[in-house]
């Protein structure tokens, strides 16, 4: 399986987190004790909604101490194409799940001086397991959290309790803004920049940073960014013989998958640059989504990210 080794497991709790975003706690089915991972690390939970396969990362929030079960944080999205709201409205206590090994491509960097973690809306999941792993290693660190007001906000009562004032909220209903021009003047060198969160925060920040001189290797963004869903169209896979069609509210990866085909994947959110596939051919307009490929890879037009990215067309040829 080309996300990696999955493991079976079984729903063993469910709570309210905050408005819109639920905590799953997931138990290995055979008994046996779940892998430690890096805190920022997500897994990839495949959920079987409506006769529909469809495979979702999220955030680990933590692990049990005896290794007994994770807690994942879900965000019953807007813009969900069924998986967020299914696990929402129909998974509970009881039900089985699949996942993948723990994946970290957000993790804290082990050499950082200075940590500043900073999540807006549901990026505080793996920023509430950084915050903590941070405090465990005695690292020095700061939370910076944006939120609408906090009764909507996930972790910020944890947060406040654990770790007093290193914690900064950011109450939009009050006005309150996250100035990051001034959060990244004067910091440290060393110090290391963690976002989390919406588009809009994730720009704000690493644009200040851009301007503030910061090096690119100490800016880090995890964008939570699932496939939108679009128009069909038929894709041909030029060495697996196949031809099938992708539907309005499935992935180009989803579609592959559901053919039978095996193809690459980590993060299935557009970041890793594991899915990447060669385009061999296409009419229409190739609908790129993702945050790894150059603007001369889009323009280029030969490369495709297949778990968020699609086509503007009638047909895709892709070299897999
Ligand atoms: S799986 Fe990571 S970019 Fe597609």
């Amino acid at each position: 399986m080309s996300g990696g080794v999955e493991i079976p497991v079984r729903v063993a709790g469910v709570e309210d987190a905050a408005q819109g975003v639920k905590l799953f706690r997931l138990a290995a089915r055979s008994g046996a004790p779940l892998p430690p991972f890096s805190a920022g690390a997500h897994v990839v939970v495949t959920i079987d909604a409506g006769g529909r396969r469809i495979r979702n990362p999220y955030s680990l929030v933590a692990r049990a101490p005896d290794g007994s079960s994770y807690s994942i944080g879900v965000l019953r999205s807007p813009q969900s194409r069924g998986g967020s709201k299914h696990l929402h409205d129909h998974v509970s206590v009881g039900d089985e799940l699949v996942i993948t090994m723990p994946i970290n491509l957000f993790a804290l960097v082990r050499t950082g001086r200075k940590h500043l973690l900073v999540a807006g809306g549901v990026g505080a999941t793996p920023i509430y397991a950084m915050a903590e792993e941070a405090k465990r290693e005695g690292r020095n660190y700061e939370i910076h959290y944006a939120m609408r007001d906090e009764a909507s906000a996930a972790f910020v009562d944890e947060m406040r309790r654990s770790h007093g004032d290193r914690l900064h909220v950011y109450r939009g209903a009050l006005g309150e803004r996250l100035a990051f021009d001034a959060l990244l003047t004067g910091q440290p060198l060393g110090t290391h920049l963690y976002v989390c969160g919406p588009e809009r925060l994730i720009d704000a920040a690493l644009e200040a940073g851009r301007a503030a001189g910061w090096p690119k290797e100490s800016l880090h963004a995890e964008r939570f960014l699932a496939p939108g869903g679009g128009q069909p169209f038929r894709v041909r896979l030029a060495r697996a013989g196949i031809t099938t069609q992708v539907r309005a509210d499935q992935s180009l990866l989803e579609a592959i998958e559901e053919a039978g085909v095996d193809a690459p994947y980590l993060c299935r959110g557009g970041a890793c640059g594991q899915c990447e596939v060669g385009v061999l051919c296409h009419d229409g307009e190739l609908a790129h989504a993702d945050h790894y490929l150059t603007g001369e890879e889009r323009a280029g037009g030969g490369k495709i990210m297949i778990c968020v990215s699609r086509l503007k067309g009638r047909e895709l040829t892709l070299d897999l």
